[in-house]
């Protein structure tokens, strides 16, 4: 019998929230929203009310799709993917690393479960700092690096071809390309790569112009830190919808992500399982990362990269000294 996929949401705040309202209008599967509860007010309970909220959309959004909300993790047994959205946000002045301690407590919490109630999932973490926290998800599920991957490129190509379109005075659907790396600001740039449906950017734009388009994309987290006090969302959730949908409707999509990586470009060549998740070129499909495109890279793209593979490495670095089990 045909069913349609179960898409559990860790975490309903805004990202969370936003997530369940696009995944229910694009009717990629059931959702279910889950939170802690509120210690200073028990009586509230914000997954079930944003789920109910969310719900009664349908009717009018045109969409069959259950949402439900929950404080317990056996509601999301049989889940086809979950998406890690628990931690705290970056406030002003705070880097994405700042969240380190925080959220890899939370990230292990969550994954505890994910491992208990949802074996067989596919996990895409959104929580930062991001490559360290797929990091954690990973090592503490167990699960294969296929089935487990971090939403971060999708947002920042995104955010990039914005910028490109502004720029250029063309529609955002017909930029291509991509940024890999990390998701901080170290992340890579590659113009030579970007095209306006394969005429390169940079027969159309000054090399100034390509740089200030790469270094608001590397900026864009911060730039809407400073002004809402807060991390961005609607952004974030589009990426990581776009990943769900790759993987529920078995796409073969190339988008960036946070992917494991041993020899692939460089990140741990050799390190037989001890690799990391950096944001690479991935195949997404019913199986999750289906493959990693590799590409040999110029000097200057592979020097990028090594410095935000680094970065990486550090930040994983912080997670072992946490926690030495998952070192
Ligand atoms: P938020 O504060 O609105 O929502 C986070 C939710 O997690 C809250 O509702 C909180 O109660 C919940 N939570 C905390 N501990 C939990 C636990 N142990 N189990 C289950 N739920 C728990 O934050 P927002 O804006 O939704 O951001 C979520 C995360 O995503 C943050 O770490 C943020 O830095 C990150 N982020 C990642 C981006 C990316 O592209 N990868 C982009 C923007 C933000
Ligand atoms: C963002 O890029 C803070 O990671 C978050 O918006």
């Amino acid at each position: 019998m045909l069913k349609r996929a179960k898409i559990s949401v860790i975490g309903a705040g805004n990202i969370g929230g936003e997530c369940a309202r696009s995944l229910a209008m694009k009717e990629l599967g059931d959702v279910v929203l889950l939170d802690i509860p509120n210690k200073e007010k028990p009586e509230l309970h914000m997954p079930r009310g944003k789920a109910l909220d969310l719900a009664c959309c349908g009717p009018v959004e045109k969409f069959d799709a259950r949402i439900t909300g929950t404080f317990e993790y056996a509601d999301i047994a049989d889940s086809d993917v979950v998406v890690v959205t628990a931690g705290l946000p970056r406030r002003p002045g705070m880097s994405r690393d700042d969240l380190v301690q925080v959220n890899a407590g939370i990230v292990k919490n969550v994954s505890e479960n994910i491992k208990k109630y949802a074996p067989n999932a596919i996990v895409i973490v959104v929580s930062n700092p991001l490559d360290a926290m797929v990091y954690v998800a990973w090592k503490v599920t167990g699960f294969p690096a296929n089935r487990v991957m971090g939403q971060a490129g999708a947002l920042d190509v995104a955010r990039y071809k914005t910028f490109l379109a502004w720029e250029l005075g063309v529609s955002v659907e017909d930029i291509q390309g991509l940024l890999l790396g990390g998701h901080g600001d170290d992340m890579v740039p590659l113009p030579r790569r970007t095209s306006v449906n394969g005429i390169p950017i940079t027969d159309l734009l000054a090399a100034d112009k390509i740089a200030a388009c790469v270094e608001r994309a590397k900026g864009g987290g911060g730039e809407v830190v400073k002004m809402m006090g807060t991390s961005a969302w609607y952004a974030p959730s589009a990426g990581t919808v776009e990943m769900v949908e790759a993987i529920v409707r078995d796409k073969k999509r190339v988008i960036a992500c946070a992917g494991y990586c041993e020899d692939e470009f460089g990140v741990a060549p050799g390190a037989k399982g001890k690799g990391y998740f950096v944001g690479v070129p991935c195949v997404l499909g019913a199986k999750g990362v289906e493959k990693i495109i590799g590409f040999k890279m110029d000097e200057t793209e592979q020097k990028f990269m090594n410095e935000s593979i680094s970065h990486v490495k550090d930040l994983v670095g912080v997670v072992g000294k946490l926690y030495p089990e998952l070192a």
